[in-house]
C-alpha cells in the first residue's frame, strides 16, 4: 500500500516537474521571439538590413532625423556616399537632398565640395536665385553673385581715408579704417608699405567698373573679375584693394613680399583675402590677391584657421543660426 502512494506522488511530482519545465522553456521561446519582434522594428535592425554596417547605422541614427531615416530605407540599396556627406564638417540637414542630387551629377567631385557648394549655393548657376543681402550683419555682411544689395544702399559712418595711406580718394567704414591704420603701422615695422588702390564704390560706380570690362573682355571675363552692380564688395565699404609701392599691379602683387605679410597677419587686424587662389568655383570670381576684406579679429582669425572662404562661413556659421 505505501509503494503505491509513493509511486503516485513520485508520478505527481514528475508531472509537476514537466509541467514547470515546460512552462519555463515555452516562456522563454516567448520572450526571445518577442524581443526579436521589437529588435525587427528598430532603424538600427532595418539599417543593417539595408546593409549598414552596425557602426554606419549608429552613425545614421545620430545624425539624420527619423524622416531622413525613413527616406534611406525606401532606397533600394544602401547610400554609400551619404556617410561620407555625413563625416563632412561643415554639413548641414537642411542640405542633405541637395547634396544627394548634386553628387549624382558630380560624382568625380570630393564631398568637401559637394558640401561647400550646395552650402554657398555654387552649385547653381551664378546670379540665379538672387536674395537680398542681410544688411543687418554689420560687419560680416555677404555680398556675391547670390546676395545683392539694394541700389540706394549706403554704409553706415563711410570715411574719408586721408591720401598718406591711399591712391585716389578713397572711402570704407570706420571701423575697416580704425583696423587698416593699426595693419598699416604693423606692415611698416617690417619695412611695408599698405596702399589702398580701391576701396568703397556705390552702385553706380561698380556698374560702370562692370560695363568697362564688358565691353573689353565680353561678359565671361567680365563675371569673373567684376561683381555685377549690387553684387560687389565694394559697396559694402569693408574691402579694400591692396597694393605696395612696387607691385602696383593687379597682376604681379601676389609675387610681393606685402603680399606675404598680408597673408601671414592680416587676421590680427581684421581682415581676409576674400578671392583665394582655387576658390573660383566657390566665390566666383578668380583669384584677387590685392582684395582685402574686413570681418573683425575673431572672425578673420577662424576664417583663417579653416581655411574656407567667407560664403562658407556665412553659409554654416551665420545663416545656419538664424
Ligand atoms: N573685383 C571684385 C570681385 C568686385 O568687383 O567686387
Ligand atoms: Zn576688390
Amino acid at each position: 500500500m505505501k509503494t503505491v502512494v509513493k509511486r503516485k506522488v513520485k508520478k505527481t511530482a514528475y508531472y509537476l516537474l514537466a509541467g514547470i519545465v515546460a512552462i519555463f522553456v515555452i516562456s522563454i521561446l516567448g520572450i526571445t521571439y518577442y524581443n526579436d519582434y521589437k529588435y525587427e522594428q528598430t532603424y538600427e535592425y532595418k539599417l543593417i538590413a539595408k546593409g549598414y554596417t552596425k557602426e554606419e547605422a549608429m552613425k545614421l541614427q545620430e545624425k539624420l532625423s527619423e524622416d531622413k531615416i525613413n527616406k534611406l530605407l525606401e532606397l533600394e540599396q544602401k547610400e554609400e556616399i551619404i556617410l561620407k556627406i555625413l563625416d563632412e564638417k561643415y554639413y548641414l540637414e537642411k542640405n542633405l537632398d541637395e547634396y544627394l542630387s548634386f553628387y549624382k551629377e558630380n560624382e568625380e567631385k570630393s564631398t568637401y565640395d559637394i558640401v561647400a557648394m550646395v552650402n554657398t549655393h555654387a552649385n547653381l548657376n551664378w546670379y540665379e536665385n538672387i536674395k537680398e543681402a542681410d544688411t543687418s550683419k554689420g560687419n560680416l555682411l555677404l555680398v556675391n553673385k547670390f546676395y545683392q544689395l539694394d541700389e540706394n544702399y549706403t554704409p553706415e559712418s563711410l570715411t574719408d581715408v586721408k591720401n598718406w595711406y591711399s591712391w585716389g580718394s578713397q572711402k570704407i567704414t570706420q571701423e575697416t579704417y580704425e583696423a587698416f591704420i593699426n595693419m598699416f603701422n604693423k606692415a611698416k615695422e617690417s619695412n611695408i608699405k599698405l596702399i589702398i588702390n580701391s576701396s568703397y564704390r556705390d552702385y553706380q560706380t561698380q556698374e560702370k567698373t562692370y560695363q568697362e570690362l564688358k565691353n573689353t573682355f565680353g561678359s565671361k571675363r567680365a563675371d569673373a573679375q567684376a561683381a555685377r552692380p549690387g553684387h560687389s564688395e565694394h559697396e559694402t565699404g569693408l574691402a579694400v584693394d591692396l597694393f605696395d609701392e612696387k607691385y602696383t599691379s593687379t597682376g604681379n602683387f601676389k609675387d610681393s613680399e606685402t603680399y606675404e605679410w598680408l597673408k601671414e597677419h592680416a587676421h590680427e587686424f581684421g581682415f581676409i583675402e576674400r578671392y583665394p587662389e582655387d576658390k573660383e568655383y566657390l566665390t566666383g570670381y578668380t583669384y584677387e590677391a590685392w582684395h582685402w576684406r574686413y570681418v573683425g579679429t575673431e572672425i578673420a582669425s577662424q576664417i583663417k584657421e579653416e581655411q574656407i572662404t567667407f560664403d562658407e562661413y556665412y553659409a554654416y556659421y551665420i545663416e545656419n543660426q538664424s
